[in-house]
């Protein structure tokens, strides 16, 4: 997979990518990143990327030629038939696990990062072909949003995390993981769970799906109606339920 970040500060995403697993992905090509500084596609002399907004108000608006240069460029250089440009901005789809799926599928990804009050909306209507947002709060622009998106995708593309890891965590079937322990067997007085301790592989994975139902159940019960449910689960939420009674 490629990955082409178009910002006007590459050094906010310096860091996230050369660190941790994300990293090892880039080193064992798994994936390429790359950061695409916005201002080196400006063609004046002040190397200007934003401009005041027509009919007056506050803040910057991204202009659109740099914007388009730059994804047009990355495209004419791309082996992949169509790179799928995304724009990062609070008026964006909500992302989610299932989307970091869709977009693990893909070749070629062209992440612009947005910023100010937002970008020209020609960019918007010519180049973007989704727009992403990752919460429902401000940032100051597209950047950490990107980094995050690109952090949920990468994780997940072959050869990153065992298969089987990938299946077994959060959200994989819309329930939110049990809890984790490892040594020492006490710490502070507080014991770990003696069936975790058992060796008996049928009864920790179940207390692990039990575990899994009653958090979801209780932080997350938003999540339940999605869940694929197993007839142990129900009769388990049913226990749940009657013990609140
Ligand atoms: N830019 C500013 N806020 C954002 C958000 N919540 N998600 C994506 N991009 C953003």
């Amino acid at each position: 997979m490629k990955i082409d970040l178009i910002t006007i500060f590459p050094g906010m995403l310096d860091g996230p990518f050369r660190e941790s697993m994300i990293k090892r992905a880039v080193d064992r090509g798994l994936v390429e990143i790359n950061l695409v500084d916005l201002r080196s596609y400006t063609r004046d002399r002040h190397r200007q990327v934003d401009d005041t907004p027509y009919g007056g108000g506050c803040g910057m608006i991204l202009k659109p030629e740099p914007l388009f240069d730059a994804v047009e460029d990355l495209k004419s250089k791309s082996d992949c038939e169509y790179p799928w440009v995304i724009l990062l901005t609070p008026q964006g789809r909500r992302f989610d696990q299932q989307e970091a799926r869709n977009l693990s599928g893909k070749k070629h990804l062209i992440l612009i990062c947005g910023r100010y009050e937002g970008v020209d909306e020609r960019a918007r209507l010519g180049l973007v072909d989704e727009e992403i947002s990752i919460g429902d709060f401000v940032l100051t622009g597209g950047e950490l949003a990107a980094a995050v998106v690109v952090d949920a995708v990468v994780r997940l593309l072959p050869g990153f995390i065992s298969e089987e890891a990938a299946a077994n965590e959060s959200f994989s079937d819309s329930l939110l993981e049990h809890p984790h322990y490892t040594r020492p067997p006490v710490y502070r007085g507080m014991e770990v769970p003696p069936v975790l301790l058992s060796g008996n592989h049928a009864e920790i994975e179940r207390w692990r799906r039990q575990q899994s139902v009653k958090r979801t159940y209780e932080r997350r019960p938003d999540l339940l109606k999605k869940a694929d449910l197993l007839p142990d689960d129900k009769s388990y939420l049913k226990d749940i339920l009657k013990q609140q009674e």
